[in-house]
């Protein structure tokens, strides 16, 4: 078979419980390459914590990854704790991401100081990932003096920079207005547009309706993966 044509993951077993309440329960969820997808559903349907379930950050007990390894070899694991291979592929984005307090050059260049990139490498990348989010006269900004537009796109840029196959949105515009709104949906649009894998979480009607987007709605414990 042929790399675009698998699945970037496949999970099964994904379920939550909450005290006796069954949140939800999904026996298999696939993740297509380089596709947008739309999550959406009421207020606690459990969106956050499913998404979570996914980046490793939520416990997932009895869950289990597919996805396919180095010579297109099968691989799978249980999903929690994330494989380290798959650690590096997946972003994560929070509602409300947090900055580190110190510029937000220095909270682009963290993921790739911690991957022991060589200086020039780093400098080469945090450009082309100020650039790309707009935010380059920001660059030598303390995050706590930026708005919250600019903080969404550097939070975009940090995740983009360590060029993830999947990334996950939580409701990447719900705090933004107007032409803040504007330019995340932008660059929303770009990320799926470069063939990533992007799945976000959000109420907002023109994310929901972008072209080619797939939808995804998590309602009565059930994920409808087929949702029109
Ligand atoms: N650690 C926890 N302990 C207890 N209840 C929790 C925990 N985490 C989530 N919940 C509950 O699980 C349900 C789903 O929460 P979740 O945040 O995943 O929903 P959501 O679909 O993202 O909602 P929203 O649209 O409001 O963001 C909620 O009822 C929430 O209160
Ligand atoms: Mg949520």
């Amino acid at each position: 078979m042929n790399g675009s044509t698998t699945p970037l993951l496949t999970l099964r077993g994904l379920s939550r419980s909450i005290g006796a309440r069954r949140l939800f329960e999904v026996g298999e969820l696939v993740f297509p390459r380089a596709t947008a997808i739309v999550l959406t559903g009421q207020n606690g349907a459990g969106k956050t914590t499913l998404l979570r379930m996914v980046a490793g950050l939520e416990p997932a007990p009895g869950a289990t990854v597919h996805w396919t390894g180095e010579n297109a070899a099968a691989r799978s694991a249980p999903l929690d704790p994330l494989p380290r291979e798959l650690r590096e592929r997946i972003a994560y984005l929070h509602q409300h991401p947090y900055l580190f307090r110190t510029s937000v050059r220095e909270n682009i260049a963290y993921g790739l100081h911690a991957r022991g990139l060589p200086q020039q490498e780093i400098t080469r990348r945090v450009d082309e990932a100020l650039a790309w989010a707009g935010v380059a006269h920001l660059q030598d900004t303390a995050p706590e003096r930026l708005s919250g537009g600019e903080v969404q796109r550097v939070a975009l840029a940090r995740a983009k920079v360590l060029e993830p196959e999947l990334m996950l949105l939580d409701e990447p515009t719900s705090s933004l207005d107007g032409q803040a709104r504007e330019q995340v949906i932008a660059l929303v649009r770009e990320l799926a547009a470069e063939g990533r894998t992007v799945v976000m979480i959000c109420h907002d009607r023109d994310l929901i309706n972008l072209p080619g987007v797939v939808r995804w709605k998590l309602g009565d414990g059930i994920l409808d993966t087929h949702h029109r």
